[in-house]
């Protein structure tokens, strides 16, 4: 008789995003006559860049061709792509990655999905509360979380590091020793950042008690601030604690088209065993590629326009987060975020529960945030909206809160 994962049913309620779709929608049938605004999930708005779409054009017209038609993809990627991150998103800030460093894949959610394949069950993780979800209900089906206290909202076998307003939105050492350490800068869902010592001491600690830490950098092209690093691996010796995780879809608006990398440098050992050919390994078994008219289209946003293009992307969003976060702020909210990332993070009003504010905000004004307790005990209390909206539901989303 086969048995099945059983971790997989102590994952309380389903995907955060799944939940808010589902009350979104029965709202919607319900009220059929409103104009939601959605500034939940952080999926873009914007189509794909000029050069993007040209660039998908013609490596579609390549697969139509025996001559430069393509099958599957090498297990690392394609090296045009790999090259051109490691000379853009590397070399250009003075860091040095090798290309069989450089791991393309279908994006940053499934690399930190992923990434605890090759690591043993035993593992103690720690994570920021409030946290992206992925990170903790991977580890959970993996049988890594121990058990879930209804009442704390917490697992017994995880270390949580509080992210508070006391802590300026950033985790603090913890008292008990991790094995891996998941960091996500700029943050996902505070929008909150760590400058260059900051993040320094998290390597340092990592080095001092041997632990990992899986890097999470999809919003790095929303930093704007001198002193936040773009990379794990400017800091002194992450090369051997670090894994950076990559994203296209927040960059680059490829939400839908996938398309992401994992950085494991060759430094990063357990005892003699290079995490870079577990990983690899794992790669060549268990995926098959990004189709290569994405890779393609990936390689052009390197290019001077390509550049250009998504460069002006981030600002339409970080225009809209400062609408946000200025609209709010006249609105007489405690915000914080929306500087060096498309998030902005605000304290729900009169003491309403995340939750409350969520259908309060839906019911009158019909817009869509995601609850703070979503991400963790210490999100509750606060509400998380996206500038990944267009500019104009942005600002009419911001009348209507305004109007409350
Ligand atoms: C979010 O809204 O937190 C993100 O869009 C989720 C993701 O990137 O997977």
């Amino acid at each position: 008789m086969f048995k099945i994962n059983d971790n997989y049913l102590k994952l309380p309620g389903s995907y955060l995003f799944s939940n808010i779709g589902k009350k979104v929608n029965a709202f919607t049938s319900a009220n059929p006559d409103k104009k939601i605004i959605r500034l939940g999930i952080g999926d873009v708005t914007l189509p794909l860049a000029p050069k993007v779409i040209d660039t998908l054009h013609s490596a579609v017209d390549e697969m139509g061709s025996a001559a430069s038609f393509k099958g599957y993809a090498p297990d690392l990627g394609y090296e045009f792509l790999r090259q051109a991150i490691a000379t853009n998103d590397y070399k250009a800030r003075g860091v040095e990655i090798a290309l069989d460093e450089i791991f393309i894949s279908d994006g940053a959610k499934s690399d930190s999905g992923n990434i605890g394949d090759i690591f043993a069950v035993d593992n103690k993780i720690a994570v920021c509360d409030p946290v992206y979800p992925v990170y903790v209900d991977t580890n959970v089906m993996a049988g890594r979380t121990g058990e879930y206290n209804v009442e704390t909202e917490r697992w017994s076998n995880v270390i949580y590091m509080p992210c508070t307003e006391a802590t300026g939105f950033a985790p603090e050492l913890p008292s008990q020793t991790p094995d891996i350490i998941y960091l996500c800068f700029p943050n996902n869902p505070t929008g909150a950042t760590l400058n260059k010592a900051e993040l320094q001491k998290w390597v340092d600690y990592a080095l001092k008690v041997g632990a990992v830490i899986v890097y999470d950098a999809a919003y790095e092209a929303y930093i704007s601030e001198e002193d936040v690093p773009h990379t794990i691996y400017e800091c002194e010796g992450a090369k051997e604690c670090s894994i950076e995780i990559r994203s296209f879809s927040k960059n680059a608006g490829f939400t839908g088209t996938r398309l992401g990398f994992t950085v494991i440098p060759k430094e990063l050992k357990s005892g003699d065993t290079m995490l870079n050919s577990l990983w690899a390994r794992r790669h060549g078994t268990k995926f098959n590629g990004a189709p290569y008219i994405i890779q393609k289209a990936g390689e052009a946003i390197y290019t001077e326009e390509g550049k250009a293009q998504t460069r002006q992307q981030v600002e339409y969003y970080m225009n809209n987060a400062k609408i946000i976060r200025d609209g709010l702020a006249a609105a007489g909210y405690s915000v914080s975020g929306g500087v060096n990332a498309p998030y902005i993070w605000l304290k729900t009003p009169d003491k309403m529960t995340s939750w409350e504010f969520f259908d309060y905000l839906l019911n009158e004004a019909n817009v869509v945030g995601t609850p703070g307790s979503g991400f963790g005990p210490s999100g509750e209390g606060y509400f998380r909206l996206t500038a990944f909206g267009t500019y104009e539901n942005t600002l009419e989303a911001m009348e209507r809160i305004k109007a409350l």
